[in-house]
């Protein structure tokens, strides 16, 4: 199947966070959508939040009132998993991070749909290779990995199973590219990915460094968000320290800083287990990070949840990623 075949997309476990993040995303694209939950109490919900973040990008000028009215024209909900198999040429699934439950639905697949539907997995780092275990068709399974909230974040890191094949890997691609995304496909499997792995080791550190008393997590969080991740939004850790190496580039900061950068990483965390009580400590640091914030910029989840869309918005435009 080629990419442009695609025109509807069934999202398993669409009431959820990622679910109904996607669903928008699909929706704005042009895509028809059938977003199907298991739990029936979930869709209202899920149909209030999908219509409210259209109505923001609408807010933003990204989209019009009547494109709006057209895409929610596009969208069914359903209980039913027969129902969400038809006539659709890619499900992305978005149910809970467990292998049973997404094999559950791989099966439902097998049994529903046709074996041409490609089934792209959101999960955040299981692999695809066990996911597609006693499929019938294991060769139609990838993971495609987003970025939260999906509609805004480009990113998907594509992976390939044992026994997944190349062409589905490419429609993958090209059907993500081509709504606007920055598909990467991993060049091997391995457990959370490229973006997930890198987050949890600079995690780690951040928690180490709050559990050893060097700071709050207050002052953790500012390190990281006005120091390298202004340049994190523009450019990789490579690029950035090619730049920072003058005209000897890379290596040049490499060989300038080794010697010192490995005494640190001798001191930094390695710790495979999160330690004990840590989460309590976290979340009291970062109840503290949240009441220290200026109003304007939000002081619950919820504002500070579109503060955060608000500003991604601004740096999508400036970084070229959204057309309006
Ligand atoms: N939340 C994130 O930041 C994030 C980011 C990227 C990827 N992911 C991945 O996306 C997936 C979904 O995460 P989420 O945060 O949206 O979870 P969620 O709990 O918000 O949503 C999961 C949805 O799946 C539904 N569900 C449960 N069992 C089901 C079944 N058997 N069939 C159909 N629907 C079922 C639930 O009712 C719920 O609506 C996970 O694999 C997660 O790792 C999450």
């Amino acid at each position: 199947m080629k990419a442009s075949e695609i025109s509807r997309v069934g999202v398993f476990g669409g009431a959820g966070i990622i679910g109904s993040s996607w669903t928008t995303y699909f929706l704005w694209k042009g895509l028809s959508v059938v977003v199907y939950d298991i739990d029936q109490n979930a869709l209202a919900p899920a149909r209030e939040r999908i219509t409210r973040n259209l109505s923001y990008l609408v807010e933003n000028g990204v989209l019009t009132q009547e494109a709006v009215s057209n895409a929610l024209d596009r969208v069914v909900f359903t209980q039913e998993i027969a129902e969400a198999c038809q006539d659709v040429q890619l499900v992305q699934e978005c149910a809970p991070e467990n292998y049973e439950v997404k094999k559950t639905l791989v099966a439902a697949l097998d049994k529903h749909g046709t074996s041409e539907i490609l089934f792209a997995s959101s999960t955040s780092g299981l692999l695809i290779t066990e996911i597609a275990k006693g499929s019938k068709h294991p060769e139609r399974c990838i993971g495609a990995h987003p970025y939260n909230p999906p509609h805004l974040i480009p990113l998907v890191e594509i992976t390939k199973g044992k026994q997944s094949n190349d062409e589905t890997v490419q429609t993958a691609y090209d059907f993500y590219k081509a709504l606007g995304k920055e598909p990467i496909v991993l060049k091997k499997e391995t457990l959370g990915f490229i973006s997930n792995r890198l987050q949890i080791a600079l995690h780690r550190e951040a928690v180490d460094l709050v559990l050893n008393g060097v700071c709050s997590v207050e002052d953790v969080d500012k390190a990281v968000c006005f120091g390298p991740g202004l340049r994190y939004a523009l450019m990789g850790p490579n690029l950035t320290y090619q730049l920072g190496g003058g005209a000897l580039g890379l290596k040049g900061i490499m060989d300038h800083i080794g010697p010192s950068v490995e005494m640190w990483l001798a001191d930094m965390a390695a710790w495979k287990k999160f330690p004990e009580n840590c989460a309590d400590i976290l979340q009291d640091g970062v109840e503290k990070e949240m009441a220290n914030r200026r109003p304007e910029q939000g002081r619950t989840n919820e504002e500070i949840a579109r503060w955060r869309d608000d500003k991604l918005l601004e740096l999508l435009r400036l970084l070229g990623k959204i057309d309006f």
